[in-house]
């Protein structure tokens, strides 16, 4: 049967990041197809509410803390999970972080963190989590969390750009790397949605919300839950031959370049 291709039932996803927001609908939709989820992230907090939340919806989910950027911290986080849940198949990297400041006022550190948690974070993620992947010898699927700056640029964001288009090329490259071991790369590029955190700019009138309604032919922002199927897809048998690509969930934005007045 056709469906079968996305049930992961018997399959373990560990989803970083993964207490709130993007990656917590990404790990609500794994679960409903089958999937036994973990979560990671950097704060004790955030991990305890994700707990009740997730026990809310109805589902079981282990959680650790571990910073992804931390070589030594991933390989023990991943050593424990391996032991008290089992090894990881499918690898959501979706902690990421964003900081809104214009390149001539960005000092070096904070570039560098950018790009230190947004890419490096993912590389250190895969590379141990692929590590046990080929042992296993079961192949597996990774899925980054990229973004419409993977392909655009926009004002104050040219760390975010420069560290999600990186991630776009991590992507394929561990795509052509991971091949030979069954294993495939894909990323996910979201594009404007409606989370806590968009909540105040969500409202008629403000430029930002005139710029997604003017940019998206979809005319909205997109529901987090908009993200779940593309995620149950490439991290299903249904996705066997597809490998290195990006799906961009944007509404169409990246396909115009907006309307003006004179179409409405
Ligand atoms: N929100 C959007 O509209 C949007 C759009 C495009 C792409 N994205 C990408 O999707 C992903 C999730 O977005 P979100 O808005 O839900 O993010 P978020 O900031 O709400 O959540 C990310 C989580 O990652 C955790 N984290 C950060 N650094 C970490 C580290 N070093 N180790 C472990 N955990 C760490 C944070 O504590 C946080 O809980 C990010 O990669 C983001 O860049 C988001």
């Amino acid at each position: 049967m056709a469906t079968d291709l996305f049930d992961l039932k018997g399959k373990i996803a560990l989803v970083t990041g993964g207490t709130h927001g993007l990656g917590m609908a990404i790990a609500v939709g794994l679960a409903e197809a089958g999937a036994k989820i973990i979560v990671n992230d950097l704060s004790a907090e955030k991990l305890e509410n994700a707990k009740n939340e997730y026990s809310k919806k109805g589902i079981d989910v282990s959680a650790y803390l571990f910073d992804v950027t931390d070589e030594a911290s991933v390989d023990k986080g991943i050593t424990t999970i391996e032991k008290e849940v089992g090894p990881v198949d499918i690898l959501v990297n979706n902690a990421g972080i964003i900081r809104r400041i214009p390149l001539l006022d960005m000092e070096v550190p904070e570039f560098e963190l950018v790009m230190k948690v947004d890419v490096t974070g993912p590389f250190i993620m895969s590379k141990r989590v692929v590590k046990s992947m080929v042992t296993r010898g079961k192949g597996g699927k990774i899925i980054n969390m990229c973004s419409m700056m993977s392909e655009v640029g926009r004002h104050s964001v040219g760390a975010y750009a420069a560290a999600k288009g990186g991630l776009k090329m991590l992507t394929k490259n561990m795509a052509v790397e991971w091949a030979r071991y069954n294993i495939q790369v894909n990323g996910i590029a979201p594009g404007y949605f409606a989370t806590e955190q968009t909540a105040p700019i969500r409202v008629d009138g403000h430029p930002f919300n005139e710029l997604i309604m003017t940019r998206t032919p979809m005319n909205r922002w997109g529901h987090p839950d908009e993200l779940q199927g593309t995620a149950v897809y490439l991290a299903s048998k249904a996705s066997d031959f597809v490998t290195g690509i990006l799906i961009y969930v944007d509404g169409g934005m990246l396909a115009t370049l907006g309307k003006t007045k004179l179409e409405e």
